[in-house]
């Protein structure tokens, strides 16, 4: 039906997602300044993406006969997001995303190749329609990136 790499490759990104869903939550909440609202409402937005990334793969893994992992197998990963200290650093914010935006593209490649190879379509047109959204959220904050180095 499908591979093993391609059910742990899923169960991955599901908890990136989840991981990236509490970062972007907690920054949004953190930044402050008249500088950081473009930001926060970004990253709002792409909460609810992330959090329905999230969806669609525990679902295509109940297809699989699989779960998604819960928290008492969780591990974090993303270092680069975790809030800083000063609260107005919003640059700080705008490189973790990039970095958390870099890994998930990374990590719907490799799905992408794993479901090719194991011939299992649906899950590989899934990496796609996803792969799809997070590159359009790293063009996003690629342009924050440029706006906020300028200044
Ligand atoms: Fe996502
Ligand atoms: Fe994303």
């Amino acid at each position: 039906m499908t591979s093993d790499r391609v059910v742990d490759l899923l169960r991955k990104a599901y908890g990136d997602e989840m991981e990236t869903v509490m970062n972007y939550q907690t920054n949004a909440i953190v930044l402050d300044g008249v500088r950081a609202e473009e930001i926060k409402e970004s990253l709002q937005q792409d909460i609810q993406e992330e959090l329905g990334h999230a969806q669609q793969l525990g679902n295509r893994l109940k297809q699989l006969d699989a779960r998604p992992p819960s928290s008492a197998e969780f591990v974090a990963r993303q270092d680069s997001l975790q809030p800083p200290e000063d609260s107005t650093d919003v640059l700080s914010v705008i490189e973790g995303v990039l970095e958390a935006e870099e890994g998930a593209i990374d990590t719907y490649r490799a799905l992408i190749d794993a479901a090719e190879e194991a011939d299992d379509p649906v899950t590989e047109d899934l990496a796609v329609t996803i792969l799809a959204d997070e590159e359009a959220h790293r063009t996003e904050f690629r342009g924050f990136e440029k706006e906020y180095r300028n200044e």
